[in-house]
This record gives C-alpha cells, structure tokens and sequence, in this order.
C-alpha cells in the first residue's frame, strides 16, 4: 500500500486488508446467504466479506446494491462460485489466494430443497441433486479452501445444516420435526452434518473450530413458499445470520464441533 493511503487509513484508525478477517459466505446473493453478508458486514470495520455467487451478474447487482447501504462499515467483495462445479471451486479457491492469501472463515451457506413437500418418497434425480449442492459442494470446496484457513490465526467453519438433518429429532416421533417430508433434502443435512464432524476431528490438531448450524425456519426462496411463510409469521432470515455472525465472534465456542442454532440452542445429532 503508498505510503499516501496507509497515513489516510491510520489517521481514520480503518484496517487495511491485511488487518481484516476474510470471511467467505456461498449462496451470498439470496436469502440467508445475503442477509448473512449484510449483517457482517455491517457489524465493523474489521470484516472483509466475500460473495460467492455461482450467477455472477446477480453477483455484481448484489454487491452493488449491499455496497450502497448505509450500515455497512467493512468491506464486500464477489467471487463467482457454483458448488456443483469443481472448475468453480478451483478458480474461486485461487482468486481468494490471490486477492487475500488467507481465510479466517468459511460460511457454506448455498443449499437447495427442490423435492416437493407432497412426496413421500425422493427420485434418484432430486437425491442427487440435492446431494450435489448440500454435501458434495461443502465438502469439496472446504478441502480446496483448507490451504488457506490454515493461514488463518483462527481458522472457521460453518456449514449451514437443519434440524431437519437431526436423526435425533426425527426419532422423536412426538416432536413436529419427526413428521416433516422432504427425505431427500433431510438425509442431505444428514450428511452434512457427518461432514461437519469429521471435518472437526480432522483439522482440529491445526486449530480449525468448525460447526453445523441450523439457521430455523425462516422467509427465504427455499422450498418455494416464501408467501405462505410470510403469512404464517415466520421469522426473518435476518435472525440467522445473527446467529452466523455470533459463532463467528466467538460466542458459540463452547459448543465446537458440535449442531447449534440461532438462539444459543445446541442439538443433538
Ligand atoms: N430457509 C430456511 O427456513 C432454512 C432452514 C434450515 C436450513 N436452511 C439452509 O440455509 C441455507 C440457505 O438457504 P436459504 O433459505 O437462504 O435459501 P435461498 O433463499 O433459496 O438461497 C439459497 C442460496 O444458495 C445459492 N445456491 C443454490 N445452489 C447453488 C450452487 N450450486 N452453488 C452456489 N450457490 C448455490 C442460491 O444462489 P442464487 O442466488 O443464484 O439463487 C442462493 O443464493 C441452505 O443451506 C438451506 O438448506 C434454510
């Protein structure tokens, strides 16, 4: 950095780049994705949040549109992103590299739920699908980003799961959670949360904290029954990305490795 701009940034006492914590949130243009990047953002200057947007013209309208709001005292940047293509997950893993040279924290938010809430049963093609976005791509990404969270003095992982995923809830044949559909996108949270495990255990020795989290049930695009949420009072999504950014701040170390939600909860899993 000149000489010029460090003095302007020490006399308005803002970090530089090199100061900042990186953090990454996938599915960051919709959602609680967005609403995620907003809120940590705007929670201080210390924080550089990445996009990672698989459409990247809705990426760029996106950060345009978060850039422009009043709250925000960090700093926004895009990286295109699309967790079903392991090209896109190289190249986003490289430009992080390039622009940044570490991450503190990865938030792998982006998730689907295409089966309808009607069936019973899921198709090989739903299972798939859904799999694809919601275990595969995490998984995957993560181990690409790995490298560079090993930089990190303080390296994170969130993986945006569901209580829908708790194969203790659904035992619990007293509880609602029990009788929720969706099979293909439940066994997906499932599986994600095996991932979150393991992922702990393997990169804990480096000293990673990693976490599945349930951001509850809230009004987004997922499933496709924004009005009807909106008409049952459900809670907004800024509500988890609260939660994200309180993991992120250190409040939910106590519960490492471990399924936690919104409101201080811890789950079984
Ligand atoms: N909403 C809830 O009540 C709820 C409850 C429990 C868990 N969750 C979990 O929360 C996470 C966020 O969901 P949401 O409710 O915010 O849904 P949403 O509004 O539909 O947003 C999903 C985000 O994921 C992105 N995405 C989808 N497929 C992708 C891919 N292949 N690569 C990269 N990004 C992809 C979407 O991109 P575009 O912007 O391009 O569409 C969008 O930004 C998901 O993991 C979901 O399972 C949600």
């Amino acid at each position: 950095m000149p000489v010029s701009y460090r003095l302007l940034y020490n006399s308005y006492n803002i970090p530089s780049m090199s100061e900042k914590e990186i953090v990454l949130v996938t599915g960051g243009t919709n959602g609680i994705g967005l609403d995620t990047v907003i809120y940590i953002a705007s929670a201080s200057p210390n924080y550089h949040v990445i996009i990672g947007a698989r459409n990247l013209s809705k990426g760029e309208k996106v950060l345009k549109d978060v850039q422009a709001k009043s709250s925000i005292q960090g700093s926004v940047s895009l990286v295109q992103l699309d967790a079903n293509e392991d090209s896109s997950i190289a190249a986003a893993a490289k430009k992080i590299k390039e622009d940044f040279g570490h991450l503190d924290t990865l938030v792998n938010n982006a998730g689907i739920c295409p089966e309808p809430e009607k069936e019973q049963w899921p198709s090989r093609e739903v299972m798939r699908s859904t799999f694809e976005t919601n275990v595969f791509g995490p998984t995957v990404l993560t181990e690409a980003l790995v490298p560079l969270l090993k930089k990190s003095s303080s390296p994170r992982i969130i993986n945006v799961s569901s209580i829908v995923g708790s194969t203790s809830a659904i035992s619990d044949h007293s509880s609602p959670i029990s009788a929720v559909k969706y099979p293909g996108y439940r066994a997906s949270k499932a599986a994600l949360n095996m991932i979150t495990a393991y992922q702990y255990a393997q990169l804990k020795e480096f000293g990673f904290k990693v976490w599945a989290f349930c951001p509850g049930y809230v009004v987004t695009d997922l499933g496709g029954d924004r009005e009807q949420r909106v008409e049952n009072g459900i809670e907004s999504s800024e509500t988890s990305a609260k939660g994200v950014l309180q993991i992120i701040q250190g409040e939910r170390d106590a519960d490492v490795g471990g399924f936690v939600a919104r409101y201080g909860e811890k789950y079984e899993w």
